[in-house]
C-alpha cells in the first residue's frame, strides 16, 4: 500500500467491505472509537469516486490481499457478504492479523470451528459480530437476570422481526432464515438465560413470497429451545412486519419478569376521541441496534489493546451455528432435534 497511515499507541485497523455493516464499523472506528487507527479501507467493488466524495484521502484499496498482507494492519474488519467470509478470515489468521467478522463465520459448522480453532492455536484473536449482547437494554436484562432479580428464569421469549422482505438474490447466499437472522436469537437465549440448550424444535413457512419456497427458505419461523434443565427459549421470527422492525424481549422467571420493548421513532404518546396513539419502531437494525455496533467494536479493540480475550467465546459461536443447523434439520424433519445427535 503506498501510504502507510501507521500510528504506534493505537490498533491500526483495516476494513474490508464498504456496504451497509462496513460503513457502520468505519465511521464507528473513525469517530468513536479512540484506540484505533483506521489505515486503509478495500472493497473490490465500491466505486473509488464515490469513496473519494465520501472519505477523502483515506486510503482505499480494491484489492483485499494487500490490505490483509500489509505490515501496517494490526487488525481487520470483515463485513463483506457470507460466503467470503471463511476464506478472508484465514487469510487473516495466516498473515497474523487480529480479526473482527460480522456473523456468520461460515455457513458451515465445520469450517466455523475448524477455523476458530487455527486461530486460537496461532493465538489470533477473531471476534464475531453477536451485536445483540452489546445493546444496553439487553445487558441491564442479563445483569438482573444475573443477580436473582427474576429468580430462576423458565422461559425467554425473543421476538425478532425484520420489517421488510429480503431480495432473493441475497436469500440464496445468506444462509436462510435461521442462519442468517435467528443466528442472533440463538446466541441471545443462551446469553439471557446462561444454561446450555439440549433441544430445538423449529416450524417455519413462507407466508409471503413464493420465491422463497423455491430457494428453500422460509419467512416465517417458530422454535422453541429446551435447556438441560427443562427451561425453554420461544424465538418468534419473520422477515415482514407491516409496523416496522419489530425487536421484543421478555423472561420469565419465579420471582418475576423482564421484558424489554421496542425502540420507538419517538416517545410521545397522543391521546384523542380515537385512541392512543404512538410512534412505531424504529424501521431497520441500523437504527435500532446503532449504539451496540460502536460498543461491539470498542469491546474488541480494547481487548486487543489489553491484550485480553475477545468478549465471544468460541464455544459461544459453535452453538449458535450449531443450533442453526439443529434447527433447518428439525423444520426440515418436522421433529424435534437433541442436540446430542448433532455432535
Ligand atoms: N450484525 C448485524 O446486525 C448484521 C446486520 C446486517 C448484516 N450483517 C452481516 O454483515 C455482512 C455484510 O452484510 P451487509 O448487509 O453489510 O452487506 P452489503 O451487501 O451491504 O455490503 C457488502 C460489501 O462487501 C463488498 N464485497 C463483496 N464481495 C467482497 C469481497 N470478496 N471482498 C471485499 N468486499 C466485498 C461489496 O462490494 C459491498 O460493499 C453479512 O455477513 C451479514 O450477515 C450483520
Amino acid at each position: 500500500m503506498d501510504k502507510p497511515n501507521r500510528l504506534t499507541n493505537k490498533i491500526n485497523v483495516g476494513v474490508i467491505g464498504l456496504g451497509r455493516m462496513g460503513k457502520i464499523h468505519l465511521k464507528n472506528l473513525m469517530q468513536a472509537i479512540t484506540h484505533a487507527n483506521v489505515v486503509a479501507v478495500a472493497d473490490p467493488v465500491y466505486p473509488e469516486e464515490q469513496f473519494r466524495k465520501e472519505y477523502g484521502d483515506l486510503l482505499f484499496v480494491k484489492d483485499v490481499i494487500e490490505l490483509i498482507t500489509s505490515p501496517d494492519v494490526d487488525a481487520i474488519i470483515i463485513a463483506t457478504p457470507t460466503s467470503t467470509h471463511a476464506a478472508l478470515v484465514e487469510q487473516c489468521i495466516d498473515n497474523d492479523k487480529s480479526v473482527f467478522c460480522e456473523k456468520p463465520l461460515d455457513l458451515s459448522l465445520e469450517i466455523t470451528k475448524t477455523l476458530l480453532q487455527k486461530a486460537e492455536n496461532l493465538g489470533v484473536p477473531l471476534m464475531i459480530g453477536f451485536n445483540r449482547r452489546f445493546d444496553r437494554d439487553f445487558m441491564e436484562a442479563r445483569k438482573a437476570v444475573s443477580e436473582g432479580k427474576i429468580g430462576n428464569p423458565q422461559i425467554v421469549k425473543i421476538t425478532n422481526r425484520d420489517p421488510s422482505l429480503p431480495s432473493i438474490e441475497f436469500v440464496k447466499t445468506s444462509g436462510g432464515m435461521f442462519m442468517d437472522f435467528t443466528i442472533h436469537d440463538f446466541d441471545m437465549a443462551r446469553y439471557m438465560m446462561d444454561k446450555e440448550v439440549v433441544e430445538v424444535y423449529a416450524k417455519g413457512l413462507v407466508f409471503f413470497d413464493e420465491e422463497m419456497a423455491k430457494v428453500g427458505d422460509v419467512d416465517t419461523a417458530l422454535t422453541t429451545l429446551t435447556f438441560a434443565d427443562g427451561t425453554y427459549a420461544v424465538l418468534d421470527n419473520s422477515r415482514k412486519a407491516v409496523f416496522g422492525y419489530d425487536q421484543r424481549l421478555e423472561i420469565f422467571g419465579d420471582k418475576g419478569m423482564i421484558q424489554v420493548e421496542n425502540n420507538l421513532a419517538n416517545r410521545n404518546v397522543l391521546y384523542n376521541e380515537n385512541g392512543i396513539h404512538q410512534a412505531l419502531p424504529l424501521n431497520s437494525f441500523t437504527q435500532r441496534y446503532i449504539d451496540s455496533y460502536c460498543k461491539e467494536m470498542e469491546a474488541f479493540i480494547g481487548a486487543l489493546l489489553n491484550k485480553t480475550p475477545v468478549p465471544i467465546k468460541n464455544e459461544d459461536i459453535i452453538m449458535a451455528t450449531l443450533l442453526a443447523y439443529a434447527a433447518k434439520k428439525s423444520m426440515d424433519e418436522q421433529r424435534p432435534v437433541k442436540i446430542a445427535e448433532m455432535k
